[in-house]
């Protein structure tokens, strides 16, 4: 293992009934809070009344920023920073998916500092303070919820990054099962996509002797394995949804990832994908990660026979390390494409006609991933697989 110091700040407030915790928590930060929030769902759902009654109760002064894009874009940040200032915010609630809360997040540090937010979300100037902000999640995949991370397009110039700093958790995250229920099946199945990827992301690193974190992390894998096929068939089963919606802040807060850096090429990958064509995170990751496997099998055969083994029981006898390997990453396409998952980059009718652009827009911070660097070449390699 590494060295490592442990720090996450977050108020977990999960399971049935919980929102009422909102007028204690917000009551914390002040009275003028924004509220933040997607495409409508919340208002369809009937959430928006719930969170708007409760705000109400406690006198809070509710100024409102609606339309957060999937993959949120810079323009909304922008808007929302203006709000702030104009009325002179104290609060920003966050109420949606990974989307709502990566923006609000931005929204909260851009509050706060003197310049354009593309500086800090390209890490080109440093954070040092923040407005608070809390969320209430209705979508179990990216781990926002209790993680510093958020990830902002730049639709202009069709580049998208992830960014975080010290400021960027969250003061508190109210997880209510209830509140995925409506999500769609499309929707569901990304998000299982996801937070699975984040295991990945953190199982394949270059650290030797990481015994529990390892077992950590195929737990999660079997649990997700175990309960989405029951969950796509049956999407308002409350221990279903129970089940992955902690899976999912789980994957990504930190607990299964101490003493070791993660790989994340594939985020950079996929992040590349959905900021030239705008398609779902956890759809572009169900494309790429098997291939990213396969592309780097050869750089540990160890680990890669581990997961094929504990995760998908792959009977090894008289197979070779590299056959057993390789059957587990067979089994984990089969898997996801069991549940509902894309599996090519043709199935969201792209071609291979912007791949320069793509490997451009992966290499624009220079080579990555922490298991194996990648180089243009790697890169296009795992595109072209991919198509
Ligand atoms: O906008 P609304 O109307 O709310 O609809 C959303 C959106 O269309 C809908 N939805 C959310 N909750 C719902 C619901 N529909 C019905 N019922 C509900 N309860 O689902 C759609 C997708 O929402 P979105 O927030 O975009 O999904 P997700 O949570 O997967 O977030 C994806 C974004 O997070 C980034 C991704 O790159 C992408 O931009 N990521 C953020 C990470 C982080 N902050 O740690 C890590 C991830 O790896 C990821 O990169
Ligand atoms: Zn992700």
């Amino acid at each position: 293992m590494d060295q490592f110091i442990f720090h996450n700040p977050t108020k977990l407030i999960f399971g049935k009934g919980q929102l009422e915790n909102l007028k204690t928590e917000v009551q914390q930060y002040g009275q003028r809070v924004l509220l933040v929030y997607g495409g409508g769902s919340i208002k369809r759902t009937g959430l928006y009344d719930q969170v708007k009654q409760l705000l109400n109760e406690i006198g809070a002064e509710v100024n409102e920023l609606p339309g957060v894009e999937p993959n949120p874009r810079l323009s909304t940040v922008k808007k929302g920073i203006e709000i702030c200032a104009e009325k002179e915010i104290q609060f920003l609630l966050a109420v949606g998916g990974g989307s709502v809360i990566d923006c609000t997040k931005a929204i909260a540090v851009g509050a706060k500092f003197d310049g354009d937010p593309w500086q800090f979300i390209t890490r080109k100037k440093p954070v040092h303070d923040a407005l608070p902000f809390g969320t209430v999640l209705t979508l179990a995949a990216t781990g926002s919820e209790m993680n510093p991370n958020s990830v902002i397009t730049n639709w202009d110039t069709h580049e998208k990054y992830g960014w975080s700093c010290a400021y960027s958790y969250p003061a508190f995250s109210i997880l209510d099962p209830t509140f995925t229920f409506s999500v769609p099946k499309n929707q569901t199945i990304y998000g299982m996509v996801d937070m699975m990827a984040h295991v990945f992301e953190h199982y394949f690193h270059p650290t030797e002797h990481t015994p529990l974190q390892d077992r950590l992390c195929e737990s999660i894998l079997q649990t997700v394995i175990e309960t989405a096929p029951k969950m796509v068939e049956d999407l308002e089963n409350y221990d279903l949804r129970e089940t992955i919606l902690y899976c999912g802040t789980m994957a990504l807060n930190g607990m299964v990832s101490m003493g070791f850096a993660g790989d994340w090429a594939s985020h950079n990958l996929e992040h590349a994908v959905s900021a030239v064509y705008d398609i779902p995170h956890g759809g572009g990751l169900a494309i790429v990660f098997p291939n990213w496997m396969k592309h780097n099998l050869d750089v540990n055969v160890g680990r890669f026979k581990q997961m094929a083994e504990r995760v998908f029981h792959v009977d090894a006898q008289g197979k070779s390390d590299r056959e057993v390997a390789l059957e587990g990453i067979e089994a984990l396409r089969t898997f996801w494409t069991s549940i509902g998952a894309p599996s090519r980059l043709a199935d969201y009718d792209i071609d291979d006609s912007q791949l320069d652009l793509l490997a451009d827009r992966a290499m624009a911070r220079g080579v990555f991933g922490n298991f194996k660097k990648l180089h243009r070449d790697d890169v296009l390699d795992i595109y072209r697989s991919s198509l």
